[in-house]
């Protein structure tokens, strides 16, 4: 083969075929090459009749990175197969971590494509209802190559600081005590009974959806191929959905036909927003509020209220087409 070669990192989406996206399927069938993990090459069974598989275990991770960069460097065209999509704990940083070990760079004749795929956080939560539409973060509890304090230290900032978290790899045969710890400290900052999602196996044959709450979490069935979701401090569950507000209520009295409520307007910040944060701020601080005060009513550091307290502000532009972000 003359012909440059090219590495595709395919992110199939979930499992189910009709959740993979047309360039996903289209690079696996210009591809000479399929490599990955031995379930997602039986997920896409279908797609690579006829093509080179190379078959690796789970933990063959750099394996697959380097036998992709050296079909490549014979001018055959490779898709590495993740699941979901391949830049969330895919296979997308290992391989550029091997190319540029390998003196690769994007000049080089290999090519190399990212193709999107949808993450088990979208395709779990299009699975349970909205509960990712307020801020959210995702954390992995392996740590198989991250080591427990780093994982407990992001467990606890992101529980004080109220995301909704969908916690990936939450347990495997011999990892079961993760699960354990980061209910112990999400349990620190968040009520017991804050509503939690275990989606196993999304969108594939042995798809299974448990509701359930922060305290009882760790006695639910979780294994290698389940996404645990916990809400934030105002998600619900209703009629069998898992929702968290986007926010709509601070602004609009959704009782009154979603009349603005006082001291609010359409397409301008909240009244509570930075700008009225900030004037709030100030008058506290004017009627006799040390900066230690403000820090503790306002859960945020010394040195922060300190800065915004000496900084010069401008009134808000006026209002422009803005969506309710
Ligand atoms: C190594 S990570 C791979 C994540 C993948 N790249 C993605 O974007 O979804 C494996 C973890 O993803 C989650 N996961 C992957 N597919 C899933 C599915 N179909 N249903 C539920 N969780 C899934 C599980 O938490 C599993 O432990």
């Amino acid at each position: 083969m003359s012909e440059a070669g090219k590495i595709m990192l395919v992110g199939i989406g979930p499992g189910a075929v009709e959740h993979m996206t047309q360039r996903a399927r289209d690079a696996i069938a210009e591809s000479d090459v399929v490599i990955g993990y031995v379930t997602y090459i039986k997920l896409v069974a279908d797609l690579i009749e006829g093509k080179e598989i190379i078959r690796k275990s789970m933990t063959e991770e750099l394996d697959r990175a380097v036998s992709a960069l050296e079909a490549a460097r014979a001018g055959k065209k490779v898709a590495l197969i993740s699941s979901g999509d391949a830049g969330v704990y895919g296979m997308a940083g290992p391989t550029y971590e091997v190319l540029f070990q390998a003196g690769w760079t994007p000049d080089d004749a290999v090519q190399v494509e990212i193709i999107p795929g949808a993450s088990a956080l979208n395709s779990c939560a299009a699975l349970v209802g909205a509960p990712l539409t307020h801020d959210f973060c995702a954390i992995s509890l392996s740590d198989l190559l991250t080591p427990w304090p780093t994982i407990a230290r992001r467990l606890d900032a992101v529980a004080m600081a109220d995301f909704v978290v969908a916690l990936y790899n939450p347990k495997s045969g011999r990892r079961t005590r993760q699960i354990v710890e980061a209910q112990r400290l999400f349990l620190r900052h968040r009520r017991p009974d804050t509503p939690v999602a275990i989606v196993k196996s999304g969108y594939r044959r042995r798809q299974n959806i448990v509701f359930t709450t922060l305290d009882s979490m760790a006695d639910a069935d979780i294994g290698m191929l389940s996404t645990v979701l916990i809400g934030n401090s105002n998600t619900f569950v209703r009629h069998g959905l898992m929702v968290t507000p986007r926010g709509y209520a601070n602004k609009y009295d959704m009782e009154e036909g979603g009349a603005t409520r006082d001291g609010e307007k359409a397409g301008r910040s909240l009244s509570t927003g930075l700008l009225g944060w900030l004037e709030t701020l100030q008058a506290e601080h004017a009627a006799g509020d040390s900066i230690e005060v403000l820090a503790a009513r306002h859960r945020l550091p010394a040195d922060y209220i300190h800065a915004t307290l000496n900084e010069p502000w401008e009134a808000e532009a006026p209002a422009t087409e803005e969506s309710e972000a």
